[in-house]
This record gives C-alpha cells, sequence and structure tokens, in this order.
C-alpha cells in the first residue's frame, strides 16, 4: 500500500536495527485519514470472504480494525490484556509472550463475542515474531470459530513470525512488508 508505505517513510522514526516508531498516526496518536484508507485496503484484499467478526488485541489493533468494520459492516471484538471489572467468567484466555517488553500477558475475549458461527479476520498493528496473532489464533479455535485470514499494517518481514504462521497455511495480508531497518532506514520488500 504506497500511501502507507510514503506515510512511514515520512512519519516513522527507526529507533534500532529491530524497532520502528509510528507514534504519529499508529501507536499513540491515530491518523483517521490514512486509517481510513487501511481499513478500505484490509476489506479489499479480503474481499472474497464473507467476515462475521474482526478480532483484534488493545490497544494499537483497535483504530485499524474499527476502521474495517465500518467499511465492512461487521463488529470488532478486542482481546483485553488486563481484567477489567466487567471482564469476568466466561472467558476465552491465552498467553502472549512479547519479546520485545520480555513480559507474558494473558489476553482475554467474553465467550458472549466469539463463537462458532463467526467468520472471523485477525487485525493487528505489527507483526513481528507473530506471538499476538498466535495468541488471537488460540482464542478462535476454542472459540470454534473459521478464522479466514490475518491483515497486518506493518510487517517486519526480518524476523520469524510471517514466515512461521504462513507455514502453518495461515493467510497473511499486510499493508507494508520491511525488509530492513539497518542503518537508519527503512526498507521495504516489493
Ligand atoms: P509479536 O506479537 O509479533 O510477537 O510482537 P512483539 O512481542 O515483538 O511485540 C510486542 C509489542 O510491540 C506489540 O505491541 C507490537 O505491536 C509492538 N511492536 C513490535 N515491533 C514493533 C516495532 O518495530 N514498532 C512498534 N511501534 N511496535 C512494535 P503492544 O505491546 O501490544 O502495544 P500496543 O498494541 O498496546 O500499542
Amino acid at each position: 500500500m504506497q500511501l502507507l508505505k510514503d506515510k512511514i517513510l515520512k512519519e516513522g522514526r527507526v529507533l534500532s536495527d529491530t524497532v520502528l516508531k509510528v507514534d504519529s498516526f499508529l501507536n499513540h496518536q491515530i491518523d483517521p485519514l490514512i486509517m481510513k484508507e487501511i481499513g478500505d485496503e484490509f476489506a479489499n484484499r479480503f474481499t472474497d470472504e464473507v467476515i462475521t467478526k474482526i478480532l483484534t488485541i488493545e490497544s494499537s489493533g483497535i483504530a485499524p480494525a474499527t476502521m474495517l468494520g465500518l467499511t465492512i459492516g461487521a463488529p470488532v471484538v478486542f482481546a483485553r490484556k488486563r481484567k477489567s471489572l466487567t471482564l469476568s467468567g466466561n472467558l476465552y484466555s491465552a498467553e502472549v509472550h512479547s519479546f520485545t517488553k520480555n513480559e507474558t500477558n494473558e489476553i482475554s475475549v467474553s465467550k458472549d463475542f466469539l463463537s462458532a458461527d463467526d467468520n472471523v479476520l485477525i487485525i493487528d498493528d505489527f507483526l513481528a515474531n507473530g506471538e499476538a496473532v498466535k495468541g488471537l489464533l488460540d482464542i478462535a479455535e476454542q472459540a470454534g470459530a473459521n478464522v479466514i485470514g490475518v491483515g497486518i499494517v506493518i510487517e517486519k518481514g526480518f524476523q520469524q513470525g510471517g514466515m512461521l504462521l504462513r507455514e502453518q497455511g495461515v493467510r497473511i495480508e499486510s499493508l507494508a512488508n520491511i525488509k530492513s531497518l539497518a542503518n537508519g532506514q527503512v526498507e521495504f520488500f516489493d
């Protein structure tokens, strides 16, 4: 998606050989205009599928997932990383280990919002080692839902997640796929 690549080149900051900061439109401040384009692009990529539910994880997956939901008219469920006052009992849960933060979170989704009748599209902001997506796949499996694929805003293709998931037969569509962040430069796969 050229618009997204241009935005990354203009506003992204390479913090290290493995970390890209995109706080100005995706991870802190949200740019609704590009987020709407992102939602439309996901809708186009999965136009051949009937999606009954969009599944994501708080917090940065919520904006792109909601824009897709607006475009296709499907509800968005986000996995919670912390127990909330109202989220109790009747939960699907999975462990997600973050290599970046070196911590493991339990993520949860209420059984009220995901079932065996659902055709699920998973959305997330970044794909690095694939741990968050694996946790969401685990939750969808517990619900008996059918997962049609995964939509990612920015894949870091030099990390293992995308390759491992594709090897397992998971359909992944990433809108920008980064080949390298070496020498402070963002380089994309074609
Ligand atoms: P994984 O799920 O693919 O295994 O990713 P990893 O554990 O490495 O990432 C943990 C968190 O860091 C996730 O956000 C992920 O989106 C984010 N992340 C990974 N690589 C980058 C990067 O290069 N740049 C930025 N900006 N974020 C990255 P999170 O902790 O769930 O945060 P949030 O969704 O609440 O914002």
